[in-house]
């Protein structure tokens, strides 16, 4: 039995099977935190299409984050501000028909949440009724609990994201680390302050590693860091830079386990050379 099939909870809603294999059970937020007090960690990564999503799926990622990165990692901004609700619904959509395990959490997007919890809670109902997304995350720390308080009692499980928040980059003066020194008691009593709104796990983008494991200890639901250390309870990455599908300039906390964009680069030159000299297709490839 693979390790999918025997996936470290007590329990989980079978997702069926159609290899007749014994059926693979959805993760769900209470396993993460179940996961944190047996203290196992776990991987997140984002995923914003079908093949990518079934991969990271397959090789056990237990949540993937439909972030709004992918402003900049699938339609070529700048930032993560430009994305939209309209843009980000059906990347969430087929990545969330394209997992049987994994945990999908769609971002809400820079402007679509902040105005009032009411605004908050219509677009995440967008996305769990048109994406079928499991969960949302928003960015923010105390400001943000009446929003995820009203999610959360209105049935949408809310990943905080507090530390650096993208979206916040012009007022936080750019990507900057969050939390240093005096500003340390302001990240834990923002985890704090999302944890009692409802939040199930809260992201900790830039922090400095002994911040985030102070916060790591002060709260019982499961931290994912971001360049935010080893003492977290689970790390996410965007998968185009963690697999070197982005190349330049990388932030320090990103860790390159691939090459894909020099697999593709080689792959593509291969065959426009086979196409010009006229070696495909063979006669393999051909009716
Ligand atoms: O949108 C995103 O990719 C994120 C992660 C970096 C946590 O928010």
């Amino acid at each position: 039995m693979s390790t999918e099939e025997t996936p470290p909870y007590a329990s989980g809603v079978s997702t069926g099977s159609t290899t007749g294999a014994a059926p693979i059970k959805r993760i769900r937020t209470h396993h993460l935190r179940e996961m944190k007090q047996r203290g196992e960690k776990f991987a997140m990564l984002t995923a914003y299409e079908q093949y990518a999503a079934q991969t990271f799926d397959e090789a056990g990622i237990e949540v993937l984050l439909v972030g709004d990165s992918a402003s900049n990692n699938v339609f070529g901004n700048e930032t993560s501000l430009p994305v939209t609700v309209d843009e980000l619904i059906p990347l969430a959509r087929a990545v969330s028909r394209s997992v049987r395990r994994a945990l999908v959490v769609a971002d809400l997007p820079f402007g679509s949440y902040q105005a009032s919890p009411e605004q908050a809670y219509l677009t995440a109902v967008r996305f769990m009724k048109e994406a079928n997304a499991h969960a949302v995350k928003l960015e923010g720390g105390i400001e943000m609990a009446p929003q995820v308080r009203k999610l959360t009692e209105g049935g949408i499980p809310v990943m905080a994201h507090i530390g650096f928040t993208p979206q916040s980059e012009h007022n936080l003066g750019g990507y900057r680390v969050q939390g240093r020194g005096t500003a340390a008691a302001k990240v834990v009593a923002e985890a704090r302050a999302m944890e009692e709104a409802g939040a199930f796990a809260v992201v900790m983008e830039m922090v400095p590693g002994d911040v985030a494991a102070e916060v790591t200890k002060s709260v019982a639901i499961p931290t994912i860091g971001i360049g935010a250390g080893l003492d977290c309870d689970a790390q996410v990455l965007v998968w185009q830079d963690a697999f070197g599908l982005r190349t330049g300039r990388m932030p320090r906390f990103v860790k390159q386990y691939a090459d894909l964009h020099g697999a593709l680069l080689q792959a593509a030159r291969d065959y426009a050379a086979d196409v010009k000299a006229g070696t495909f297709p063979g006669p393999e490839h051909t009716f």
